[in-house]
């Protein structure tokens, strides 16, 4: 993984962010204590392997229940690298449509399912409500005896999920107690349903460890206290949004783990740059004139995926305009669109590559321990706790006061 500034508006050179970033080096220092964000030990790993394999050669569909921190990661991968098992999964938990529920039980009739809730405290609606549901498809399906081996508790052991678990012979397993959704890609809440698809976890993990020796170091290069650096700085000059742009769109869910990351993150007290994300180029004939003509409100950062997989455009013999094709591939075409992109964009306002030699778990591994890690430090810039959402739990127990006193 490389980053890159390109600027062409004058605003931030790389002396200017080379001298910034010098300065904020103590920053390193604040993060002493970053034991929680250590990926899985050997032993744990090829534990959660094995047991992946043994449910995928059972299970036709994986269900996902939980929201926000509980699945993106997971997610994210998913959604851009496909099950490997065989064993698809279904990701719910993260809304009250009947709509959505009603769907997944068409969809998941005569298949051999699993369930995986994730839930740190159990407190939450969303995975509460859903998990109440297809606990009673799994009892009707399998009958008293066995369901409840279909069912795999991620938690936090005490909590209201474990006493559950421990109740009704579910499969229990824990959620760290010291990490917080956002922040859990490296460990069973992300890794069980992604080893469940085959996935290669191992691999991510390497592509985390790689990152975390890279991001050891205590220079003005550090990418992460760069970046940090630089979104701070910004800020601090009229910028309000962040947008992390790509050209491939099997990266939007991964956008979404990003957008809950950083928004959730730093967006406290009254401060926080605003995450949007650009899936180009179908966004660049939506908010594309925004970016170039609206307000000066935002820069950007392209993920740029250097190498992917590619397809040979058909000749034709019907004339139809389009002649400057021939002999190209989708690949060249998506290059030229990304480097005019990138052009235009950061003659307006600074632009950031991050370049990634392909889409594999590896790189995935390195993405998540760089932007966690980045957002940490950033968040100590900011002069706000990275760790808390009082937001979102004022959310959550406002809707559960009403239901519980019937408004
Ligand atoms: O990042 C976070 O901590 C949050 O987004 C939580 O993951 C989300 O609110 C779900 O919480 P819980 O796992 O307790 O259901």
């Amino acid at each position: 993984m490389i980053l890159t500034l390109h600027d062409n508006s004058g605003l931030l050179s790389e002396e200017k962010l080379s001298d910034l970033t010098k300065k904020n080096l103590h920053y390193l220092d604040s993060l002493d204590s970053l034991d929680w964000l250590m990926p899985l030990e050997r032993d744990m790993l090829e534990a959660c392997e094995w047991f992946g394999r043994v449910t995928s050669q059972d299970a036709d569909v994986l269900i996902v229940i939980g929201v926000g921190g509980s699945n993106r990661a997971a997610r994210a991968v998913y959604d851009c690298l496909g099950s490997k098992s065989g064993t698809q999964i279904e990701w719910v938990g993260l809304n009250y449509s009947a709509k959505e529920m009603n769907r997944l039980l068409e969809r998941i009739r005569g298949k051999r399912v699993f369930v995986n809730v994730i839930a740190k405290n159990f407190k939450t609606l969303e995975p509460g409500l859903w998990f109440r549901v297809l606990r009673s498809w799994l009892r009707e399906e399998y009958g008293d005896e066995e369901y409840n081996s279909h069912i795999i508790c991620t938690g936090t052991p005490g909590s209201d999920l474990y006493e559950l678990a421990q109740e009704n012979g579910y499969i229990f397993v824990d959620f760290p107690e010291d990490v917080c959704g956002r922040y859990s890609a490296f460990t069973l809440v992300s890794l069980l349903p992604l080893a469940i698809a085959g996935l290669d976890i191992q691999e991510m993990i390497n592509g985390a460890n790689f990152m975390r020796t890279a991001l050891e170091k205590a220079d003005e290069n550090n990418p992460a206290l760069m970046l940090a650096t630089a979104r701070n700085y910004l800020y601090e000059n009229g910028y309000k949004m962040e947008m992390l742009s790509f050209f491939e769109p099997s990266l939007e869910r991964f956008s979404k783990w990003w957008t809950q990351l950083f928004a959730e993150s730093e967006g406290k007290d009254g401060k926080g740059l605003y995450p949007v994300v650009g899936s180009f180029t179908e966004d660049l004939h939506s908010i594309g004139q925004y970016i170039q003509q609206g307000e000066p409100i935002l820069y950007e950062i392209f993920l740029n995926v250097l190498s992917s997989e590619d397809r040979r455009i058909d000749l034709t013999d019907i004339p139809d305009g389009f002649e400057y094709l021939d002999g190209k591939t989708l690949n060249d075409v998506n290059k030229a669109a990304y480097r005019a992109t990138l052009a235009t964009h950061s003659k307006r306002f600074p632009c950031f590559e991050i370049d990634v030699v392909s889409l594999d778990e590896f790189v995935f591994g390195e993405l998540f321990y760089f932007f966690m890690f980045t957002c940490c430090l950033s968040a100590k810039m900011l002069g706000v706790n990275p760790f808390d959402q009082p937001g979102v739990e004022s959310y959550k127990e406002k809707t559960i006061s009403d239901l519980k006193a019937n408004i």
